[in-house]
């Protein structure tokens, strides 16, 4: 995995290029949306393969590839961490992290003290709060979230019955919204997040809550780490930015910054909705 030295990247867009920039703290930096009234700014971020892949099975169910994971690109997905209010995850991924299968525990990692310290200074809580998104509540809720102080919030289908819902809010969780349906719309959850008094909400998910988020306008930003290695894998064994119907129209996005990292063999994109890139939302 390649490591923080050198410590810079090179800024290519916008503007002309300009002096190198420093990797650490280039995302906690960074200035992003926040006052948008009742409504939350969603962002999500991927690292991909030259070859699309952001996770690949290779036994024991899809996980981030080592091929493409590399500390440079997870330092920026921490940093992304540290600015949110919540992070929003799946009951797929908690299914994972219960089988050892998952990539980490939600960030903030460990090793991340720095940014713990800057959320304090920031007056925020030291970890995000998160958000559970699942067409039911088969999962396990990791004892870590509670003894971190962080608010668990749920979102249920109408369906689900109380006993099962109870287990997880004796474990501390709360719902956040029950929606009709097995899937819940991007709208739906962005409405109940804004009725939870989230500014900032980060999707540590996969393709599929990208997918429903990108549906119907819902994500605002896309982080985007494109590391220059193709990695292969057959149909069903891996995974990409988004699964689900065709996106029509499609979902796109405007180019706000292009970072070449030369060490780490990749670049760093950010693309806003053309809400966001208008500054109409
Ligand atoms: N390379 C990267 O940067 C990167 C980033 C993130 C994730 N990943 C990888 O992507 C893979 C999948 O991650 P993931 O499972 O967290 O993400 P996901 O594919 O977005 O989430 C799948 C689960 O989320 C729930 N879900 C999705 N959309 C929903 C909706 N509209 N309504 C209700 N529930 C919904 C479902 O949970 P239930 O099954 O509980 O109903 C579904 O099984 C993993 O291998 C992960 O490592 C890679």
């Amino acid at each position: 995995m390649a490591n923080l030295d050198p410590p810079s990247v090179q800024p290519l867009y916008p503007g002309t290029v300009s002096q190198p920039s420093d990797l650490k703290g280039l995302y906690l930096s960074a200035e992003l949306p926040a006052n948008r009234g009742n409504s939350p700014w969603i962002a999500a971020n991927f690292v991909t393969s030259l070859d699309g892949r952001i996770a690949l099975d290779q036994g024991g169910g899809c996980r981030v590839p080592e091929g493409i994971a590399n500390a440079r690109d997870w330092r920026l997905f921490q940093e992304l961490a540290a600015r949110a209010d919540c992070l929003i995850t799946s009951g797929r991924y908690l299914r994972d992290l219960q089988t050892g299968s998952a990539q980490d525990v939600l960030p903030l990692g460990h090793e991340f003290d720095d940014l713990r310290a800057w959320r304090i200074s920031q007056g925020l809580p030291p970890q995000p709060d998160v958000v559970v998104v699942s067409g039911g509540v088969d999962y396990t809720l990791p004892p870590d979230l509670t003894a971190q102080r962080r608010r668990v919030y749920l979102m249920v289908p109408q369906v689900v019955n109380e006993a099962s819902l109870e287990v997880h809010c004796r474990e501390g969780a709360k719902v956040l919204d029950r929606y009709p349906g097995q899937r819940v719309t991007g709208a739906r959850l962005r409405q109940a997040l804004a009725g939870a008094g989230y500014r900032r909400a980060y999707s540590v998910a996969g393709p599929q809550i990208a997918h429903t988020l990108m549906a119907d306008g819902s994500l605002d930003t896309l982080f985007l780490t494109q590391r220059y290695r193709a990695i292969g894998g057959n149909p069903g064994t891996y995974e990409t930015i988004t699964e689900g119907d065709p996106l029509m129209p499609p979902a796109e996005f405007t180019l706000q910054w292009l970072y070449l990292d030369p060490a780490g063999g990749q670049h760093f994109l950010r693309l806003d909705s053309a809400a966001i890139a208008s500054g109409k939302s």
